[in-house]
């Protein structure tokens, strides 16, 4: 456990990221005991604002999206004590000097040189001026091992990603560098890891022999709602698949990495998207389906189409949803379709990796056998389950499909950290096994990349629609065909379902 001074500053402190995520990740490691006794935390924005509001804000904040729910008014008084709002343009220099001062003030009171984190909580044009302020005028030292978390997106294309892995790579070395991804830090998906490489049950059917095909669904109820100015130019593929859709699939489909070591484990990742068969512009307009959400009804509420979004153009051809299928053309997954897909404003959220299995060669039950499922749900259900053949109580030898399953809520009490908990606890302790390394970044892009330059030259070439609070366009589900009858979205729901 770290117990050095740590200043921790974020830009954008005025931002969305700060207030829902950072602040209450903050705040619970600092009520768990999880920050070392001496900490700041410099908050860095444009807008002038009196330091009593911001921070009344953040306790809002915290009010609003912390899992501790209301802060309790003693602990917050000592924590907010240690939160500084600096006004400041990340284009100007004297923002970094300023900066600095405040750092080496805060080093001299504890007579200790401290951690330095530095948070990069804003929209992505600002990621090099202010890694390169940092670098210019703030010390930001690599041997005392400060360092820079970036928040996606990272790069929006392969050549952007390229560049500014270069730009960063100059001026800090890959150890102080952060790349998040979000998904990485869920307690659900760090499990996958647990579950396979820690059981001995699964992981020798864990390949093409034994499983049919595997299926990665995030879906989500939101819209674009106030991002649409970002996401527009954006789209599903870019802001979902390149990165978290991507990341969940290496985690399923990577070799065991043979120790539990951070470049081990990035490195087999790593190796999985490389082995992912590239797609041709045919591929891309067979395999992978894209849609835009038109008016409808989430969750009862009145949605508008896509297209009438804020900041979104009157005939913005961006994808709100993708389903593709893909193939990793290794030894232990040749000719497996994974499929994935994404969309927002479909009629639930639910985050669902299916590992569907082949059907059991001994043909000797007059019933047809349903194949064993093992279905791992992310979230908003923490639960994994597998289904299995079993025998109906009763005179008859007749057979039923039933679920072994595995709830969180069941097995263990009390709320589980956030995303954003476990991964700033992990910058703090130095460990960046949960963070993308500039090559994953980069063999992320490479995947995507046929996909995006087909689509840029064909832009509404076979662009789908479907109606907000529906599961996307008919053809996604005849891509999953003939492997399945449906996308599997919920065990509960599946359970003593027949296919
Ligand atoms: C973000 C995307 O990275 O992930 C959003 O930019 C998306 O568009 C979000 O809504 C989903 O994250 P979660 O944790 O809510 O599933």
């Amino acid at each position: 456990k770290n117990e050095l001074p740590v200043a921790v500053t974020i830009f954008g402190a005025k931002g969305d990221l700060t207030r829902r995520k950072l602040i209450p990740a903050l705040y619970n490691l600092y009520i768990e005991n999880h920050l070392p006794p001496l900490f700041s935390i410099f908050c860095i924005d444009f807008l002038e604002t009196e330091s009593a509001a911001f921070k009344t804000d953040l306790l809002e904040g915290i009010n609003e999206f912390s899992r501790s729910g209301q802060a309790d008014p003693v602990k917050w008084k000592a924590f907010s004590s240690k939160i500084i709002y600096m006004k400041g343009d990340f284009q100007e220099t004297t923002t970094f000097q300023n900066l600095k001062e405040k750092l080496v003030d805060f080093d001299k009171q504890n007579s200790q040189r401290s951690i330095r984190i530095f948070y990069l909580a804003t929209a992505p044009r600002f990621i090099e001026v202010i890694a390169d302020g940092l670098y210019q005028y703030t010390a930001c030292n690599k041997d005392k091992q400060d360092r820079i978390v970036i928040e996606k997106p990272f790069g929006t294309d392969l050549d952007s990603a390229k560049k500014l892995n270069l730009f960063l790579l100059k001026r800090f070395t890959e150890k102080q560098l952060y790349r998040i991804d979000h998904y990485l830090g869920k307690e659900t998906v760090q499990n996958i890891l647990a579950f396979r490489f820690a059981n001995n049950v699964f992981e020798p059917l864990w390949n093409n022999k034994y499983i049919d095909h595997v299926q990665i669904s995030l879906a989500e109820q939101v819209g674009v709602g106030k991002r649409g100015g970002y996401y527009d130019s954006s789209g599903a593929l870019r802001d979902m698949i390149q990165n978290h859709l991507l990341q969940l699939l290496c985690i399923v489909a990577m070799d065991c990495p043979g120790a539990y070591k951070a470049e081990l484990i990035r490195d087999a990742k790593t190796k999985v998207l490389k082995y992912i068969r590239p797609f041709t512009s045919r591929d891309v307009f067979k395999n992978v389906i894209r849609a835009q959400y038109t008016e409808g009804t989430v969750n009862n509420q009145p949605v508008p189409g896509y297209r009438k979004e804020a900041q979104v153009l009157p005939d913005s051809s961006t994808e709100t949803f993708v389903t593709a299928k893909l193939f990793i053309d290794n030894k232990r997954w040749r000719g497996v379709p994974f499929f994935i897909a994404t969309g927002k404003a479909l009629p639930r959220q639910v985050s669902v990796i299916v590992i569907q299995f082949k059907n059991s060669p001994n043909k000797i039950f007059k019933d047809d056998t349903v194949p064993n499922r093992l279905v791992i749900s992310i979230q908003p259900e923490l639960e994994i389950s597998l289904l299995f053949e079993n025998k109906v109580p009763g005179l008859e030898m007749k057979l039923q499909p039933v679920d072994m399953d595995f709830m969180y809520k069941d097995a263990y009490t009390g709320s589980l950290p956030e995303a954003y908990e476990a991964l700033l606890l992990d910058v703090l302790e130095g460990d960046p096994t949960l963070f993308m390394r500039a090559d994953q970044v980069e063999a992320a892009w490479k995947v995507v990349m046929p996909i995006l330059d087909a689509w840029k030259k064909n832009p509404s070439k076979k662009l789908l629609f479907y109606p907000a609070g529906t599961w996307g366009p008919e053809a996604a589900l005849k891509l999953i065909r003939p492997h399945a009858k449906k996308w599997f979205q919920l065990p509960r729901i599946e359970r003593l379902v027949r296919m």
